[in-house]
C-alpha cells in the first residue's frame, strides 16, 4: 500500500486535508496523526475490523488494549458505563490534555479495542489537529503510539514513516509533538483510583484536585515475573535499544566521573560507545557519541527528546549506552519510568 504522506499546519488547519484523513477512518483504514505526546495510530474505535489492523501495522500483541480518542466530553457517555464524580472533575481539570481514564466500557466498544477487557482506556487529545481529525473520523479513533512495536514511541512525523510507511494509509504531519511522553493513565473503575502510567500529568496534580490516589507499586520497580501487570501493555518489553542500556545514578560529579571510566573500558575493547548527558554536561565527556538530551534548567525539553535520541543512536549501531539519571522535579518520574524500561532496569549507584 501506498502511503499518503500530508502536511498540516496547526494554526491554520486544512479542511480538505481533515476531510480525507477522516473519510479513511470512517471507512475503517488507518491514520497516523499528531497528539500533544506522541503521534497516534488511529482507527475507527468502534469497528472491530479497524481495531484489528491497528495490531496488524505495529505487530502489537492483540491483547494489549487501545486508547480510544474523543473530540467531545459529551461523547464520553456512550462508550463508558458510568462517570464518577472524580472522573468528571478530572475530565474538567485536565481534558483535552494528557490524561487517559480507565472506564468500565459500554457494549458498543468491541473487544478487539480493548484488547478482551471490560474496561476502555479514553482520553481527548490537546492538539487542534488531532480533535479535528476525531470529529471528522466519527468521534471516536483507537490509537497506540505509531510506532512498530519493540520501537520507541515517535515524536515526529518522520519517525512514523521509519516504521509504518507502506503499512498504513495516511500519516499527517503535524511536526514535533510538545511532550514526547505518553499520556498519564489512571484507572477509575477502583474505589481509589489508581495511576497506571505516569506522564506529563503527575499524582500530585491529580491529587490536588480529587484527593488521594494510589499508583501502580511496579511503575519504578518493573514486574517480577509472577506479578500480572494492571495495564496490559506494562508487561512487554516496551523497547529495548539495540544497544545495552545503563543509567548511572548519583551525584552528578560522580555520574561523569563513572561514565567516563565505563566508556574508557568500553573504547580500549574496540566497542563504540554513546552517552546521554545534558546541555550542562555534554562537554565534560572525553570520548564517545556524546548527545545532549536537553538542559536539567528545563525538564520539558529533556522528557521531548528522549525518545528521538534512543532512534538515533540505534541508528549509529553502538554497542552500549551510558546516561545519566533525570529525576527531575515535575516529569522526573515519567521519563525514569521510560528510561528504566529502555535499561531492562539496569542501575548503576555512585
Ligand atoms: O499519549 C498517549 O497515551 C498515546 C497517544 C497516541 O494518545 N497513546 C499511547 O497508546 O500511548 P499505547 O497503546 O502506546 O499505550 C496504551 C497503554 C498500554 O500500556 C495499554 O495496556 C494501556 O494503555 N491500556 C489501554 N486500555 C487499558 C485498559 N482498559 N486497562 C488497562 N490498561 C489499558
Ligand atoms: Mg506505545
Amino acid at each position: 500500500m501506498t502511503t499518503i504522506i500530508r502536511k498540516i499546519n496547526r494554526s491554520f488547519i486544512d479542511k480538505k486535508t481533515i476531510e480525507e484523513a477522516g473519510n479513511i477512518l470512517r471507512q475503517g483504514g488507518l491514520v497516523a496523526f499528531p497528539t500533544e505526546t506522541v503521534y497516534g495510530l488511529g482507527a475507527h474505535a468502534l469497528k472491530k475490523e479497524a481495531a484489528k489492523k491497528i495490531y496488524k501495522a505495529k505487530g502489537r500483541p492483540s491483547d494489549n488494549p487501545l486508547i480510544i480518542h474523543i473530540a467531545k466530553y459529551d461523547d464520553l457517555r456512550k462508550i463508558v458505563k458510568e462517570v464518577s464524580l472524580k472522573a468528571e472533575s478530572l475530565a474538567r481539570e485536565f481534558w483535552p490534555g494528557p490524561l487517559t481514564m480507565i472506564f468500565k466500557k459500554e457494549d458498543i466498544v468491541p473487544l478487539e479495542t480493548t484488547g478482551g477487557l471490560s474496561t476502555v482506556a479514553v482520553r481527548m487529545p490537546d492538539d487542534e489537529i488531532a480533535l479535528a481529525l476525531i470529529e471528522s473520523g466519527g468521534g471516536y479513533v483507537a490509537a497506540p503510539s505509531a510506532n512498530a512495536s519493540g520501537r520507541p514511541s515517535p515524536t515526529l512525523a518522520e519517525h512514523v514513516r521509519e516504521d509504518l510507511e507502506g503499512k498504513i494509509e495516511m500519516i499527517l504531519d503535524g511536526g514535533p509533538v510538545f511532550i514526547g511522553l505518553e499520556s498519564t493513565i489512571i484507572d477509575m473503575t477502583g474505589e481509589t483510583p489508581m495511576i497506571l502510567r505516569p506522564g506529563y500529568i503527575t499524582k500530585e496534580m491529580i491529587e490536588n484536585t480529587i484527593g488521594k490516589v494510589e499508583e501502580d507499586e511496579t511503575l519504578m520497580t518493573g514486574l517480577a515475573s509472577n506479578v500480572k501487570p494492571k495495564a496490559p501493555g506494562m508487561k512487554y518489553r516496551h523497547y529495548a535499544p539495540k544497544g545495552e542500556l545503563t543509567i548511572v545514578e548519583g551525584p552528578i560529579e560522580n555520574v561523569i566521573k563513572e561514565i567516563n571510566q565505563m566508556v574508557d573500558r568500553k573504547i580500549k575493547k574496540g566497542l563504540k560507545v554513546g552517552i546521554i548527558g545534558t546541555d550542562e554536561t555534554k562537554l565534560l565527556y572525553s570520548q564517545g557519541n556524546v548527545k545532549s538530551i536537553g538542559s536539567r534548567k528545563n525538564e520539558e525539553s529533556i522528557a521531548r527528546h528522549l525518545y528521538q535520541i534512543l532512534r538515533e543512536f540505534d541508528e549509529l549501531d553502538v554497542s552500549c549506552i551510558y546516561t545519566e539519571a533525570f529525576d527531575t522535579p515535575k516529569m522526573g518520574q515519567a521519563i525514569m519510568n521510560r528510561l528504566l524500561k529502555a535499561a531492562g532496569h539496569h542501575v548503576v549507584h555512585v
